[in-house]
């Protein structure tokens, strides 16, 4: 397994299959099974799904393949990959820094709301079917003024732990376990799920698209989506191609990993929303649908305590292999451009993200009433200009970058192993990379009723 260290004798991968685990585990996460189906519930149900798939097959797909692309040519984490490709465009790596800062600052709040869970479970405290009660110890829970920080900070020293030694082989083992236990354990929750009394209107909800309720906010935030799942826009992509081989094969792997993120993504909504409907929670309920919804179905389960158990550790684990890719691009970026020690840059790095984040955290009690962005707490606001405005607009110079300035000639060249590989979608994905995808996330960008008048322009 590769260790994220810069060393001067770079490591690959292991195998294949190792970049496709390292890559899908960043990949999913708390955005396929916590942020999907709130997502959906809260943006129209099957008309976001709609909307989200759209963009994928446009955008997503378009844009994983280009990270690696530009990852495995410069063989070079991202700021740096910018760098060597053009000074000019340095900056570009900035903005994923910033971005994966803020991300990681919201994210590892969730991330301890999953331990709180996992305890919660052992200690049985979840057993109810009741929306009110279950309801009633989220709140509790997230408006604490005390206990989730604890938990954000457990979930940020494990974060810390991983990355500052590097990463071990022991996490490429465990996550060759964990991700297909993942996949198997959402089956089974989901086919409990689907057999509930009234779930077919959750099923109904989600994949029926009802085509009027798609409008500009809709779009943003399907647009947001796609690029926080498949951890885009902001060089975890480029970083992680950075060690690859290069005779592997980029355009199967940058199609393999959408995919299953996906798979993760529906096998979470057509869980959850069922449930929604069949318990009679509200769809649009926002950060908490995850943790509300599923407890109720755990206790109809024979066993229920312990699925419970075992699916907040799975959760926990996809987190983790999430977050430190996040943290990852905040230290990498340290390291590199300013000479400082990786231990000192991990710490450091972790504390500041540590501290934004008890705010995110407060937001959601004490601090419910500080509007930042469009009468957003500080938690959403951070999410809002992290994933729908940062993630696309260094995807959308990503792709002018490419199309425009380093060329599409060297980006194909690599991706087709300098032609030792057929590629014969290239001219498709040429066109999707120079035209489509830049035109389509600044054509979202100006329609989706305004951002600009959300900062008072
Ligand atoms: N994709 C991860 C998830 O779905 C989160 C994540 C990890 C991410 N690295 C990222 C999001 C980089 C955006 C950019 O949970």
């Amino acid at each position: 397994m590769v260790d994220l260290n810069e060393t001067k004798q770079r490591d690959q991968w292991g195998s294949k299959i190792g970049f496709i685990m390292a890559a899908a585990g960043s990949a999913i996460g708390l955005g396929n099974l916590w942020k999907f189906p709130y997502m959906a519930g809260q943006n129209g149900g099957g008309a976001f799904v709609f909307v989200y798939f759209a963009i994928l097959i446009l955008v997503g797909f378009t844009l994983m393949l280009a990270e690696i692309i530009i990852g495995r040519n410069t063989q070079l984490s991202a700021v740096g990959a910018y760098k060597k490709l053009n000074a000019k465009w340095s900056w570009l790596g900035g903005i994923g820094v910033l971005a994966g800062f803020m991300i990681l600052s919201f994210y590892s709040v969730v991330g301890g709301w999953t331990i709180n869970y996992i305890v919660k479970s052992v200690t049985g405290g979840l057993a109810s079917s009741d929306p009110a009660v279950l309801g009633g110890l989220f709140e509790q829970l997230i408006a604490n003024p005390t206990e989730p920080i604890i938990y954000h900070a457990l979930f940020m020293i494990l974060t810390l732990g991983i990355v500052k030694g590097g990463i071990s082989g022991g996490i490429e083992k465990a996550t060759k376990i964990l991700m297909p236990g993942l996949f198997i354990m959402m089956f089974i929750i989901m086919i409990r799920a689907l057999t509930l009394n009234g779930a077919m209107a959750g099923v109904e909800f989600l994949l029926a698209p009802d085509f009027s309720k798609i409008n500009g906010g809709v779009i943003l935030a399907a647009l947001g989506q796609v690029f926080f799942s498949l951890s885009l826009g902001m060089g975890t992509m480029i970083t992680y191609g950075s060690y690859l081989s290069k005779n592997e094969d980029l355009v199967v792997s940058s199609i393999s990993i959408p995919l299953l993120d996906t798979a993760i993504a529906l096998l979470a909504g057509l869980t959850i929303l069922p449930a929604v409907f069949a318990f009679g929670f509200d769809p649009g309920q926002g950060p908490g649908l995850l943790f509300v919804t599923l407890p109720a179905v755990f206790a109809q389960m024979p066993l229920g305590t312990l699925f419970a158990l075992i699916f907040f550790v799975l959760v926990l684990f996809a987190a983790l292999t999430s977050s430190i890719s996040l943290l990852e691009v905040n230290v990498a970026y340290v390291v590199d451009e300013f000479n400082w020690d990786r231990k000192k840059a991990t710490f450091v790095m972790s504390g500041l993200i540590f501290l934004v984040g008890v705010a995110a955290s407060l937001s959601m009690g004490p601090w419910a009433d500080i509007n930042i962005i469009g009468g957003r707490n500080i938690f959403d606001s951070l999410d809002f200009v992290a994933s729908n405005i940062l993630l696309p607009l260094g995807g959308m110079f990503m792709c002018i970058f490419i199309g425009w300035i380093w060329g599409l000639e060297n980006a194909i060249k690599e991706a087709s192993n300098n032609g030792k590989l057929a590629f014969k979608l290239a001219p498709f994905w040429g066109f999707l990379v120079k035209w489509v995808a830049p035109i389509a996330i600044f054509i979202v960008f100006v329609q989706s009723s305004g951002i600009l008048s959300l900062f008072g322009f």
